[in-house]
């Protein structure tokens, strides 16, 4: 059994990718932690508890997390998402944040990597502030586990979120050059670029939402808005081009449940920048180092960075299982 630890900023891909957790044979996922990003903390808590009440899957715990980058920004997709996360289509009868567990999320996910050392494989969808309070509390957090894939960064200078910078790293680059620079674990990268070449087309969408299931309709009902946005400007620079929808967050969840999956991998140093007038403008790009020449520290691994385009029909393990 492939146990997982998630931490998200549960926006739509968010949703989706933890849908595809829960779904999937052999995988335990043994909490949520959430984090600011694509909305406010308390309302990624609420979205994420919506996402288990879908899925019959309240018993995961969710932990409560940071509620800001290290420095203090927010940034927000609600143009994207909606200003709720997930869509702007509340649900009554959702499950209220009494749910959420007392204890915090970087706090948890210190516990349940060290009650389980060297199994655990950490998904971080989202701003990487959690994780980078976490391995400052206890330097040996990353080294009890298994692994680390994020959906984040961008291999060349376009991001989709700053000038420069793909959104998850742009929310809070400090974190994520924490993390690039002091996880020592195998981590693997699904970047900006990766998912925005494997967007799913619209048909596709239409056919996948179609199905007869309670989690068909729910994706359908938050997944309108998002869609009606992209089509509309047609050139939405911050989740694809407008042709499809591009799950990015998805593709580090299918890559850290199907060791397969990680096809076409690059391995390279990488880093954030934190300075420079164009490329933080106002946060930080990612550097992928291709020549190898970015010195590593003593027990730094290079991180493994999904390449071009997953083969053909890798998309299947999108589907929402009815
Ligand atoms: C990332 O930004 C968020 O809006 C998505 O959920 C994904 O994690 C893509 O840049
Ligand atoms: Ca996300």
């Amino acid at each position: 059994v492939k146990k997982l630890l998630v931490d998200v900023d549960c926006g739509v891909d968010d949703a989706q990718a933890i849908m595809m957790a829960l779904a999937a044979p052999d995988v335990r996922v043994l909490g949520i932690t959430c984090v600011h990003g694509n909305t406010s903390v308390e309302n990624v808590c609420r979205n994420t508890l919506r996402v288990l009440k879908v899925c019959h899957s309240l018993e995961i715990p969710v932990f409560r997390g940071a509620s800001r980058s290290i420095l203090g920004h927010s940034l927000n997709l609600g143009h994207f998402h909606g200003k709720d996360g997930l869509g702007d289509v509340p649900d009554p009868k959702a499950p209220g944040l009494e749910l959420v567990q007392n204890e915090g999320a970087v706090e948890a996910m210190i516990r349940i990597a060290s009650e389980h050392v060297g199994e655990v494989s950490l998904v971080a969808t989202a701003p990487l502030t959690n994780l980078a309070l976490a391995v400052r509390l206890d330097p040996t957090f990353p080294q009890k586990l298994k692994g680390l894939y994020i959906m984040g960064g961008n291999t060349d200078s376009r991001g989709n979120s700053t000038t420069c910078a793909e959104f998850n790293f742009a929310a809070d680059p400090e974190a994520a050059y924490i993390v690039l620079n002091d996880f020592l674990c195998p981590i693997y990268m699904a970047c900006w670029e990766f998912t925005s070449l494997n967007k799913l087309s619209w048909e596709f969408c239409d056919l996948w939402l179609a199905q007869d299931s309670e989690k068909a309709r729910f994706m359908e009902k938050i997944f309108a808005y998002c869609r009606k946005v992209s089509c509309a400007e047609r050139c939405h620079e911050e989740m694809g081009d407008g042709t499809g929808f591009v799950p990015c967050d998805s593709y580090a969840m299918a890559a850290a449940i199907d060791d397969s999956f990680m096809v076409e991998c690059m391995q390279v140093a990488v880093t954030v920048e934190l300075t420079g007038t164009y490329t933080r403008a106002p946060a930080g790009q990612h550097v992928a180092h291709h020549h190898h020449v970015l010195p590593a520290k003593r027990g730094q691994r290079q991180p493994q960075l999904a390449g071009r385009r997953a083969p053909h029909g890798r998309c299947q393990a999108l589907q929402v299982p009815a």
